[in-house]
């Protein structure tokens, strides 16, 4: 297929869902040869229109035209027949399977006839071609995400997908891996496929896309080729208003330690060893990131720190209490809180309003409670005083909190963890899933809670976040800490070796050592 022309085109295309008007006569236009990015805050439709060009949903409105041709979608298996094959943020893989099994999955063939062999040739040619490498009779359940990320464009790519449509596939990505998705992606586009890439990373619609797309609120802002445009021009469009770029960071003096784990060791949910001698220290007034793709060992350790999972060896002191194995209360106690990974299975009760909600931790002292009554009152003042406060959008405090978007969701739990006043903060992926709006104003939070001297131990998998955030950086790979590096001088591909499992080099043994001097 010669580069240039136009392989996708959606005319006027609309879709509701009850009480969204998800995409709003959406014009959408794609060539051979060009990684097209769509660039949108969540919640802006990207989702909803590709997966109307893929063939899962139908619009209520509109045309779409595939190589010329009027397209009529009933199903995915229609959009694949021309050509379009999408991957979705959740793979469909199936686990016990391998990954030739997989691939050749869904297809008509009936399966007696299936020459595995050829299958797995097939893959292999593929998997050099475009440098995809995974092992065709591994199964689905032995491979990193990265892996199967690989497997899903290797399937489509096996059923003859010209146009590939990618939703946020560098979320579960660790930088290096994004590098050779990149890669990948250019020698497709060399070939002249066209490359669909959904994502609300704007130095990846820079670094990858030829062009890029930008929807608000269910509406095409603009497209434009990424010479013509930068990260400021894009955001501007995608958020409708001027945004900060780097948080500005004030230097704080560390104060006195807050936080100190000391070889600390871990099982995880299946046994298996998921801390290995884990230590490091952290001062008031100091964020310490933790960097690492996920599964690595952060979750337990944010875990053990919290009181939610029992350290098998070493320890944690709080101030000058030791907490190793204290219940989550007692932690508490010590004026730690704790922004989890699972809002709602951890964070938050669904069912109960938000004013139940954020005074959880502090419902046992008043002015919440009176003597052993709660104070009505003073709770529905204090909830209404945090909606204020947070920009939680919600029409009152009785709104039960299943109900809330997924950035209110977090802002709630935020707002409950901080207006404890802590004086440590552990606050895992505290902006993951969250819009350049909310991201912004939960990391001021948190630079905010660092100003008044507070620690903060903050799990992330954004490395530009952690970066911009913290202090000091570790990284977490295996569940050991390949290294803790001085925020202001570490560079990102180092950080990025450390958590593929390369420990610094000069070093034997991985930087454990507390950090003590260099801070500004
Ligand atoms: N299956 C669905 N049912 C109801 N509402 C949906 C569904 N899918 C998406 N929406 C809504 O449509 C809007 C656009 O969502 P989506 O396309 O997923 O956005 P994006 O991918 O840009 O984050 C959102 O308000 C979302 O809540
Ligand atoms: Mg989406």
């Amino acid at each position: 297929m010669k580069s240039g022309l136009t392989t996708i085109e959606m005319q006027g295309i609309t879709k509701r869902f009850p009480g969204v008007l998800a995409n709003d006569s959406i014009d959408f236009e794609a060539r051979s040869g060009e990684v097209h990015a769509l660039l949108g805050e969540n919640g802006a439709g990207k989702s909803t229109l590709m997966n109307i060009l893929s063939g899962f949903y139908r619009p209520d409105e509109g045309a779409i035209f595939i190589e010329g041709e009027r397209a009529l979608l009933k199903s995915p298996r229609d959009a694949l027949k021309l050509g379009v094959g999408m991957v979705h943020q959740h793979f469909m893989l199936v686990d016990v399977q391998t990954v030739a099994e997989n691939i050749e999955l869904g297809r008509a063939t009936p399966r007696f006839v299936l020459k595995m062999s050829e299958t797995e040739r097939k893959i292999e040619g593929l998997s050099k071609e475009y440098g995809l490498q995974v092992h065709p009779k591994a199964h689905i359940w032995q491979l990193s995400v990265g892996e199967q990320q690989r497997v899903e464009i290797l399937k489509m790519l096996y059923r003859g997908t010209r146009i590939l449509i990618l939703d946020e596939p560098t979320a579960v990505l660790a930088p290096q891996e994004v590098e050779s998705l990149f890669a990948t992606l250019r020698r497709m586009t060399a070939e002249g496929h066209t490359i669909i890439l959904i994502t609300h990373k704007l130095d990846e619609v820079m670094a990858i896309a030829q062009r890029v797309t930008v929807l608000r609120k269910g509406r095409v802002i603009s497209t434009v080729p990424t010479s013509e445009t930068d990260q400021r021009g894009l955001a501007r469009m995608m958020v409708g208003r001027e945004i900060l770029f780097r948080v500005a960071k004030k230097a704080v003096a560390p104060g006195k330690e807050v936080l100190r784990a000391e070889k600390l060791c871990a099982m995880n949910d299946k046994g298996l060893d998921a801390l290995k001698e884990v230590s490091f220290s952290i001062r008031q007034g100091e964020i310490l990131g933790i960097a690492g793709v996920a599964g690595n060992g952060q979750r337990e350790l944010a875990e053990v720190i919290t009181g939610l999972r029992h350290a098998t060896s070493g320890r944690v002191c709080v101030g000058d209490k030791e907490t190793t194995n204290c219940s989550p209360w007692r932690v508490i106690k010590e004026k730690v809180s704790h922004i989890p990974e699972d809002r709602l299975g951890v964070g938050l009760v669904p069912n109960l309003p938000i004013s139940d909600n954020v005074i959880l931790k502090g419902y046992r002292d008043p002015p919440l409670a009176r003597g052993p009554f709660l104070n009505g009152r003073s709770i529905a003042d204090f909830a209404q005083n945090l909606i204020a406060t947070f920009d939680i959008a919600a029409p009152d405090t009785n709104t039960p909190v299943r109900l809330l978007s997924g950035g209110n969701l977090q802002k709630t739990i935020l707002a409950r963890e901080i207006s404890a006043e802590p004086d440590l903060l552990v606050a895992m992926h505290p902006t993951r899933g969250l819009d350049i709006g909310a991201t912004e104003s939960v990391r001021k939070m948190l630079l905010e809670r660092r100003e008044k001297g507070a620690a903060v131990l903050l799990i992330s998998e954004d490395l530009d976040e952690i970066i911009a955030l913290s202090d000091w950086i570790a990284v977490l790979f295996g569940g050991e800490i390949m290294g803790i590096l001085d925020s202001t001088k570490a560079q990102i591909e180092e950080i990025g070796l450390m958590m593929a499992g390369v420990k610094p080099a000069g070093e034997e043994t991985p930087a454990q050592t507390p950090p003590r001097e260099g801070v500004q």
